[in-house]
């Protein structure tokens, strides 16, 4: 599939496997998905643009790697979003953090925007999406939207589970943004539900069922 990237080193699998078990606890699922968010980030992350400093080692002076330009974004989509966000901030502490509230209308599907607060200087950021599910993509083509109305421009949108009817819907809306996830699973069941799946990933991070 053109512009989706699947993560699948083992430790990402194992993770997923673990985490899609209906008896998996919430406690234990809150810290697979913080633990699985921290590889997803390295992922995303690899192409982060790099310049160099003069430091001094022990031994001597020498031109080390480090990270340039201006401070990248994490934008959780909530509230399932905030689980993926944990890992990432652990990875990049310095990172800037936006938010999107988001719910699904169990009846008509469509995203319904609750909240939305984002950093400054949109534009000039590397901006990363955070949303565990990518189902009909209604939450996520949405998010982007609003993204891009208050300036964004350098997108990604990651995913621990997408559904292939989704991810076409999200490249018809945002053909340039890529997706990384660590599955794309068979579809939909008649509820809109990720099958096989992991359920409903706010309540299994949150024990609210
Ligand atoms: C879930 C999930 C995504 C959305 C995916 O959120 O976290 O945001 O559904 O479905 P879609 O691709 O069909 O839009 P939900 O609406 O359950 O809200 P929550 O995160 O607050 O539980
Ligand atoms: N939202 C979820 O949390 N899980 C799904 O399978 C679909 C949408």
């Amino acid at each position: 599939m053109k512009n989706v990237i699947v993560v699948d080193h083992p430790l990402v699998q194992h993770k997923l496997s673990l985490m899609r078990r209906k008896e998996t606890p919430t406690a234990m699922f809150r810290q697979l998905i913080r633990e699985i968010s921290m590889l997803l980030g390295y992922e995303v992350t690899r192409d982060l643009p790099m310049g160099t400093e003069r430091i001094q080692t022990p031994i001597m002076e020498m031109e080390a790697p480090v990270l340039t330009g201006k401070k990248l974004v994490f934008i959780s989509v909530l509230r399932a979003g905030n689980g993926l966000l944990e890992g990432m901030l652990d990875l990049i502490p310095s990172a800037r953090v936006g938010h999107v509230g988001l719910y699904r209308d169990p009846e008509t599907l469509v995203a319904i925007e609750y909240y939305f607060k984002v950093p400054d200087e949109l534009e000039e950021r590397p901006i990363i999406v955070v949303d565990p599910m990518l189902a009909t993509a209604n939450s996520s083509i949405a998010a982007v939207q609003r993204i891009k109305e208050a300036g964004g421009k350098h997108i990604k949108m990651v995913c621990l589970l997408a559904a292939p009817e989704g991810i076409e819907a999200f490249h018809e809306a945002h053909p340039e943004v890529p997706i990384i996830t660590a599955a794309i699973d068979e579809g939909l069941n008649d509820h809109a539900y990720i099958v096989p799946g992991l359920g409903d990933a706010g309540d299994r991070i949150y024990g609210t069922k």
